[in-house]
């Protein structure tokens, strides 16, 4: 399934709303609105991907992935969601594998070092994270608004590898 790419300030609003509204439906730790709109307006480099299957004749958003390059080297992982309808058919690694392709040739890094944040007991993307290779490396206590913790995990992806 073909993946899309952009960066974040560079989507219109009409898609931007799109890419909130699917995050919101499947993710329990969606940014608001205010939040995507403000991530939009600025210059950081927040780049979304996301898959789209066509449901009753209408593009619908399956998958979303959204995550920051940072100079030299550095990908904070924000997001991957994918469609409880879609779930264990590969579409999160197909993903990760396009996110560690475009930190390299973004960052001119062929070795990112990916960080994220996940809450305590999602046991599922723990699962995922673990299988893409990271570790875990620290826990943020109440990190979450409920005062759950969350385990910050990380990698160094060798983007080389198929
Ligand atoms: C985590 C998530 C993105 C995985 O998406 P997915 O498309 O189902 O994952 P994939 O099919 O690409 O899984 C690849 C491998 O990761 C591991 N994996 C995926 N989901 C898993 C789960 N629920 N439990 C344990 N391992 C899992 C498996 O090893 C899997 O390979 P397998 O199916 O051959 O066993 C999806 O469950 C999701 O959207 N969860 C809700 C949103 C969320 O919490 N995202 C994390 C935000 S930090």
């Amino acid at each position: 399934m073909k993946i899309q790419f952009e960066y974040l300030a560079k989507l219109d609003e009409q898609m931007v709303d799109k890419l909130s509204d699917f995050e919101s439906d499947h993710f329990k730790w969606s940014w608001s609105k205010k939040v995507w709109k403000e991530l939009a307006g600025s210059s950081r480099n927040i780049v979304c991907l996301w898959q789209e299957s066509l449901e009753n004749n209408k593009k619908e958003i399956i998958s979303l992935c959204v995550f920051e390059l940072s100079s030299p080297d550095f990908c904070h992982l924000y997001k991957i969601v994918v469609d409880e309808k879609f779930r264990r058919r590969k579409l999160a690694l197909a993903l990760f594998k396009q996110m560690c392709h475009v930190a390299s040739v973004e960052l001119g890094f062929s070795k990112p070092h990916i960080y994220l944040e996940v809450e305590e007991n999602n046991d599922g993307a723990i699962g995922f994270y673990q299988k893409m290779g990271l570790k875990q490396i620290h826990i943020k206590k109440r990190f979450y608004q409920n005062g759950n913790s969350a385990v910050i995990m990380h990698g160094v992806q060798d983007c080389d590898k198929p």
